[in-house]
């Protein structure tokens, strides 16, 4: 059983991590992949977005699975690009078609969407350049602080909340009439604000039936208590203790039954991960987006926690066949703290020699921005290193991850000292 995984992030080494617990033995290819993967597997240099060449590595080493980490392949077509060609038909995929992928593509089409099947989510109206006039009058019907959120994909960095109109009424213009996030603003999404705690939600499905995965809470502010820029993630816990059995099946009733149900008659061929972000607001879920991929780091607590073979689900899935699937969780806690490089998420430098890793104990290490040059690990890239442990508690699983997080050293380290501080 040969496997490709697709990317680079701490996100792809923890589900190498996991298939490569499989019994089934698998043979793990990762393209780009990073100095931790490496451990794993075979490390292809490729562009995920040059379909022609990956089909040629997928011929060359005889891939049984392709896995897809990162939603741009799949918003660009991977899947379509794969089924057009006869000589792939035995070829697994996990990962949703172009159309489905437009659930996180585009923030319109996923608001349609819920709208169509009675998902729970944020009142909403979309506007371009020609509706701006009524953009700013619908602005004027809500209440602050408003939610902007540019149409297309634009890196995590797509959505502003601003707390006062003219504020809101600026930056609407800037996203409509001047690009600030190119093309992925020429279409802006505008929804009440939410008031309530993040949380997420993680599925695997074939198009018919789903796994729901261990839930988990990432934090994505740079700063502590929640402060400053966005990023990708700075830490990630599982499972999230405010969440009781009555909220799961809420979410399970009312959004994952819904929500496949729509991929379903809408017709996708989806065979893959949906990960649902939801806001709690008074016990009540709400959709905030749709991604058609795994999160990160969020993954580097949701592989941990699951002790079934992973490797059998992801077949089952792409075969149409998870409903004979059954999925086992580890009780204990997992928490990830993400090590970052200095100045990110602006402007950072890669190429820092990383030292300390023999000095790490009760922890995972997943790489997200490393490599290696002359034997070497160097840093490469904003998101560096999750570190993940197992806990009973929360606060037992922190305390491991931040203390190994203190022992590995690179020049502009940084990393959050508060994960978990809500909760
Ligand atoms: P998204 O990229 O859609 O996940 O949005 C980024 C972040 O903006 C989310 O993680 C939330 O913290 C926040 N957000 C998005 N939509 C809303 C909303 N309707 N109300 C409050 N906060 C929101
Ligand atoms: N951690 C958020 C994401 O992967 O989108």
């Amino acid at each position: 059983m040969n496997v490709l995984i697709l990317g680079s992030g701490g996100r792809e080494h923890a589900i190498a991590w996991k298939i490569n617990q499989s019994k089934q033995n698998p043979k793990i290819f990762i393209a780009p992949g990073n100095a931790g993967t490496k451990k794993l597997g075979i490390n292809l240099q490729v562009n995920l977005s040059d379909f022609d060449a990956l089909a040629n590595l997928v011929e060359i080493h005889q891939i049984n699975l392709l896995v897809v980490g990162p939603e741009a392949p799949l918003v660009e077509g991977i899947v379509n690009y794969f089924r057009a060609l006869s000589k792939f038909d035995k070829l697994k995929i996990i990962g949703p078609d172009a159309a489905g992928a437009q659930l996180e593509g585009s923030k319109d089409f996923a608001k349609e969407f819920m709208a169509e099947f009675n998902v729970p989510t944020a009142r909403y109206k979309t506007f371009d350049s020609k509706t701006i006039e009524q953009a700013y009058a619908f602005l004027e019907t809500l209440n602050p602080p408003y939610v902007l959120k540019a149409d297309g994909l634009a890196g995590g960095k797509g959505v502003l909340i601003l707390n006062n109109l003219e504020q809101a009424k600026v930056e609407l213009a800037n996203m409509l009439l001047d690009e600030k996030f190119g093309k992925a603003s020429s279409q802006v999404v505008i929804e009440e604000y939410l008031d309530g705690i993040e949380m997420s939600v993680f599925v695997l499905t074939d198009g018919k039936d789903y796994l729901i995965l261990p839930e988990a809470k990432d934090y994505k502010r740079i700063g502590e208590g929640d402060t400053g820029l966005n990023t990708g993630g700075m830490g990630a816990i599982s499972p999230v203790p405010f969440v009781n059995s009555n909220l799961m099946q809420k979410i399970e009733d009312s959004i994952v039954k819904p929500s496949v149900a729509g991929l379903n008659k809408r017709g996708f061929n989806y065979k893959g991960f949906l990960f649902i972000g939801l806001m709690i607001v008074e016990n009540n879920p709400f959709v905030i987006e749709y991604n058609v991929r795994m999160g990160d780091p969020e993954t580097e607590v949701v592989m941990p926690r699951i002790k079934s073979d992973l490797l059998s689900h992801l077949l089952a899935c792409s075969n149409g066949k998870l409903a004979e699937e059954k999925l086992e969780i580890d009780d204990r806690f997992a928490t990830t703290v993400m090590l970052v490089a200095g100045g990110y998420p602006e402007k950072y430098e890669k190429g820092k020699p990383m030292l300390g890793f023999e000095k790490v104990s009760d922890s995972m290490l997943f790489h997200a921005g490393t490599t290696e040059k002359d034997g070497e690990i160097i840093t490469n890239g904003g998101r560096v290193l999750a570190i993940t442990s197992y806990g009973n508690n929360m606060k037992e699983a922190l305390s491991k991850s931040f203390a190994n997080a203190s022992t590995i050293d690179y020049h502009g380290k940084y990393y959050r000292k508060d994960i978990g501080f809500d909760l």
